[in-house]
């Protein structure tokens, strides 16, 4: 069998920022030919490509129609279009919630709301439509964060209230990876506010480890990809690549921060070099 795989960047990344530097000679061993395309390169012909895989497309955000759209115009993207729209609005963690899931408590703030009942300790407000940390903000007081929220809500933003989990600042949050709804690997990641844009000015440069993570957050993780699934109706061995990032609550008790299945780093470099192997055979187990 032999195909060809395109791996999706940013123009101002085209090949991202090298997490996947050994993932073209992994397809290649099981006979994809692969190359890196920007999603807005209009001279591409994504619908020619066997599979097409965001990874890099980190400058969304601002143009999320226009991503959508393009999304939707590639029969062979993975993950989804479908799964695309859902995921890149923060607005899905409260649909994960009411199916049972432990997240973060999380307001929804749109724009012709009024200014919530601010939260009694440290909070963050960020963009319901948002990645790489960008627009998200650390508040102590809700006079601090109204200027904050009114800017949001300027730009047609939907606001995330969020208590500040401080276990992010001594623990660090786990990120979890599934390779075709399968466990893989995960690392840590630690606080994110207050750190400097990477000089491509499309996300907060992080700082990653590996990790082994405790029994309790692979198995949250594992909740969050069923109630997932089950609320696209697909099965979880249709999600190429997905990334869980959980964080201990007040009480130790694992919460889900954030799920990543557009364009999330799989922190290769932070695992082992069986890990693309893994992600290879997704790839061919999408193909199948
Ligand atoms: N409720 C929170 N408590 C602590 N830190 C947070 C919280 N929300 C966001 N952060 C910090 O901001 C970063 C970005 O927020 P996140 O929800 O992951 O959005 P995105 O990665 O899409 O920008 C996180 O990696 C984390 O460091
Ligand atoms: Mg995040």
């Amino acid at each position: 069998m032999s195909g060809s795989a395109i791996l999706v960047s940013c123009s101002a990344l085209p090949e991202g920022d090298g997490d996947e530097h050994a993932v073209p000679e992994a397809l290649a061993d099981l006979g994809f030919k692969t190359r890196w395309a920007a999603w807005d390169d209009t001279t591409v012909d994504f619908g020619a490509a066997d599979i097409v895989v965001p990874r890099a497309t980190w400058d969304y955000a601002e143009r999320r129609d226009e991503f959508l759209s393009w999304a939707e115009s590639v029969p062979t993207l993975a993950n989804s279009a479908e799964v695309a729209r859902w995921n890149t609005d923060k607005s899905y963690l409260a649909e994960l919630g009411d199916a049972g899931v432990a997240i973060v408590p999380t307001t929804l703030i749109a724009p012709e709301d009024d200014a919530p009942r601010w939260p009694k300790g440290d909070f963050v407000l960020k963009p319901a439509i948002g990645a790489g940390s960008r627009g998200a903000g650390k508040f102590t007081s809700g006079a601090a964060a109204v200027a904050h929220l009114e800017s949001l809500h300027a730009e047609g933003h939907t606001a995330v209230l969020q208590p500040y989990q401080s276990s992010v600042d001594t623990e660090g949050e786990l990120a979890l990876v599934y390779l075709g709804g399968v466990y893989s690997h995960a690392f840590s990641k630690a606080a994110m506010l207050g750190r400097e844009l990477d000089e491509s000015g499309l996300y907060v440069t992080e700082k990653l480890a590996p990790v082994q993570p405790a029994a309790k957050f692979r198995a949250l993780a594992e909740d969050v990809l069923d109630a997932t699934s089950a609320l696209l109706g697909i099965l979880r061995a249709e999600l190429l690549y997905a990334r869980v990032d959980l964080v201990a609550g007040p009480d130790g008790r694992p919460l889900l921060l954030e799920l990543e299945l557009v364009e999330p780093s799989l922190g290769f470099r932070q695992t082992d070099a069986s890990a693309v192997w893994r992600f290879a055979s997704a790839v061919r187990q999408q193909l199948s």
